[in-house]
């Protein structure tokens, strides 16, 4: 059976656009819950090792650098089956393959600047959730 929480971010380029208003709306309207939320900025350190699985593809360094050049909202998300329905709510990596109508073909600006992050799986859920959040801060 699949898991009921999800790790969302908000990225710097949606956030500084001001879309995170849209993009929270769009997903308490698709059915998720909020269960811990905050507005924090990456330091390149920490957004390095939040992207470590990532840490041998030639994007890895724009990709940390763009992750920490400014603020993010990061948010635990709970819905039956999550996961593979938050990904299927922000649409594919490039915006430019992301069906219509989904939180990337909406608010994105490019590939890098994608809006949006979300968990690819239970284990990676929990993982970055714990990146972020304390028990006192779940709900
Ligand atoms: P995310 O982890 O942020 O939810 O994105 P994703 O699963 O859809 O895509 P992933 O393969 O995990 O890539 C992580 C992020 O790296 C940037 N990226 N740049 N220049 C490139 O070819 C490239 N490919 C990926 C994107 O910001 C992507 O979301
Ligand atoms: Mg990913």
């Amino acid at each position: 059976m699949n898991g009921n929480l999800t790790f969302t971010m908000i990225k710097p380029t949606a956030f500084k656009n001001n879309s995170a208003g849209a993009i929270l709306k769009m997903i308490n309207e698709a059915g998720f819950v909020i269960k811990a939320m905050k507005l924090t900025r990456l330091t390149p350190e920490l957004a390095g090792e939040f992207y470590a699985v990532h840490k041998a593809r030639p994007f890895y360094g724009e990709l940390v650098e763009f992750m920490s050049s400014g603020p993010i909202i990061a948010a635990l998300l709970e819905k039956e089956n999550a996961v593979e329905d938050y990904r299927t709510l922000i649409g594919a990596t490039n915006p430019e393959n992301a069906a219509d109508g989904t939180i990337r073909k909406l608010y994105a600006t490019n590939l890098q600047q994608n809006a949006v992050h979300g968990s690819d799986s239970d284990d990676n859920a929990n993982i970055e959730a714990d990146f972020f959040f304390s028990k006192m801060e779940r709900f």
